[in-house]
């Protein structure tokens, strides 16, 4: 009959259009060997980056950080710290007494105005300078002079652990006359031209470094920081003998690898679709930071942005309609894909999720707008798990161990906002580095703690040499 016509072509039309929806999913899934081999080419690219001939050319800078040693419970005073490179600006005041390894903070949110980032150097570090005056005005410390630990997530080349020249900007900044500058004395400058109070700033830090510091505050298996957030990047301890970027064979030194940069050689290319092409080319930096825009948050939606618009292209999405939201860059934030994640929510509310977005999607839609997200944030997190593995198997080897317990201080909104994301890096690590026992610990706060930890330890060693 004509009934029964009509349903076998929609039945095979709807085939025909789910074959074409997991033909751009299976783009994204990464098979066992597939992983394998980029925890190897990893590997290869710290080795690259951690020797001086090699070095120059390094797509992984894993610069040396001169922070040696994790806090021994004796520091204790006031600190003040900055917190720039995440979310947000916070500027933070920090408490630690000693003995008993508490820690007292009190913190403010700023924001960093879209023209700021984007604007001058100078217009840049007067803001951070009035934030951090209106924030001991608030707190009632207008004279005091605080030594500052400044946590500044951005590669920056360190010859000291109070100077760091940016090397260059990621993420959404790209303020101008800043790289190639040592920021400590951009600080120090727009601190003298307001000329209203003086700090001792004492360290500039990176946030995996902080998040490290704080974990192993508590830990001291933990040597190895990790962000998943806005950015992706990965510190951990190495020997002093192998980097030979810094003098000296006794020890140990923290590392900032900069892994977000894997894959600007091209290594990656053959994982590399044509959604992170679009992606890559309508950031602030294309061609650089080839990992992290498939890893972490500030990028992620936006690979789901642009997958919906070429399923909707195709037919299979929103009536064939692009609608001007679905345009719009970074409408998809971290927080939403966690939403739209969450095996708590029906159907419906990632229906009024996508309609908050001003996306109208019918239920069918919804389906396939959580798949997608699925595909994405699951390739992140094996991307992830496969760059951790490198770095834990690589301390094993160093060591000569068979095998090697070791904590992973973590933060970051995407490890801890997303409903699967941690859960599938674990899994990955575990498949990829099956001789090592990886613990992970949610650092509270990491990068502003971090920072002050760190100045505590720097002055502490400061007054010792004096002494
Ligand atoms: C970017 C920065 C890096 C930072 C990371 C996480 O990758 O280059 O320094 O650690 O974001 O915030």
């Amino acid at each position: 009959t004509k009934g029964a016509a009509m349903v076998t072509a929609v039945a095979s039309r709807l085939q025909a259009q789910r074959k074409q929806i997991d033909k751009v999913l299976a783009l994204f899934r990464l098979t066992q060997e597939q992983l394998v081999g980029i925890r190897n080419k990893m590997r290869v690219e710290f080795e690259y980056g951690l020797k001086k001939d090699t070095h120059p050319l390094a797509t992984v800078k894993m610069l040396p950080t001169y922070v040696c040693g994790m806090p021994d419970g004796t520091e204790k005073g006031k600190f003040l710290a900055l917190d720039l490179g995440g979310t947000n600006f916070r500027v933070l005041l920090v408490k630690i007494r000693s003995g008993r390894r508490s820690v007292r903070m009190y913190n403010k949110i700023f924001a960093i105005p879209l023209e700021i980032m984007q604007g001058t150097g100078e217009e840049l570090f007067d803001h951070i300078v009035q934030c951090i005056a209106d924030f001991l005005d608030y707190m009632g410390l207008k004279g005091a002079q605080l030594p500052l630990g400044f946590t500044f997530s951005f590669p920056c080349r360190q010859a000291s652990i109070d100077k760091g020249t940016l090397i260059e900007w990621t993420k959404g900044f790209k303020a101008t006359d800043c790289e190639g500058e040592d920021v400590v004395d951009m600080l120090r400058e727009a601190i003298k031209r307001r000329n209203e109070f003086d700090l001792d700033i004492v360290a500039v830090v990176n946030d995996t470094v902080g998040t490290m510091m704080t974990c192993g505050y508590e830990d001291s298996n933990c040597e190895v920081g990790l962000i998943a957030g806005t950015g992706s990047n990965m510190c951990y301890m190495e020997e002093m003998r192998n980097i030979e970027l810094v003098e000296g064979d006794e020890g140990k030194m923290c590392i900032n690898t900069e892994w977000g940069g894997f894959g600007d050689n091209g290594c990656l290319d053959d994982i590399h679709t044509q959604y992170d092409k679009e992606v890559d080319e309508g950031s602030l930096n294309p061609g650089k930071q080839r990992y992290e825009k498939m890893t972490s948050g500030m990028y992620l939606g936006e690979i789901v942005r642009q997958i919906l618009i070429d399923l909707t292209k195709q037919g299979l999405l929103f009536r064939g309609q692009i609608s001007e939201r679905l345009r719009t860059r970074g409408i998809f934030e971290t927080k939403f894909l966690s939403q739209i994640e969450s095996d708590r929510l029906a159907l419906l509310q990632v229906r009024r999720i996508l309609q908050q977005l001003g996306l109208d999607s019918t239920c069918e839609d919804s389906i396939v707008v959580k798949e997608v997200c699925g595909a994405v944030s699951r390739r992140a997190a094996q991307l992830y798990g496969a760059g951790l593995a490198a770095i834990v198997e690589k301390r094993r080897e160093d060591q000569g161990l068979e095998h090697m317990r070791i904590t992973v201080g973590v933060d970051g909104t995407l490890y801890k906002l997303h409903p699967h994301f941690s859960q599938i890096l674990r899994e990955t690590v575990k498949e990829l580095a099956p001789q090592c026992d990886v613990m992970f610990m949610l650092s509270e706060d990491g990068s502003g703690k971090g920072a002050a930890l760190i100045t505590a330890v720097a002055k502490r060693l400061q007054q010792a040499q004096r002494d």
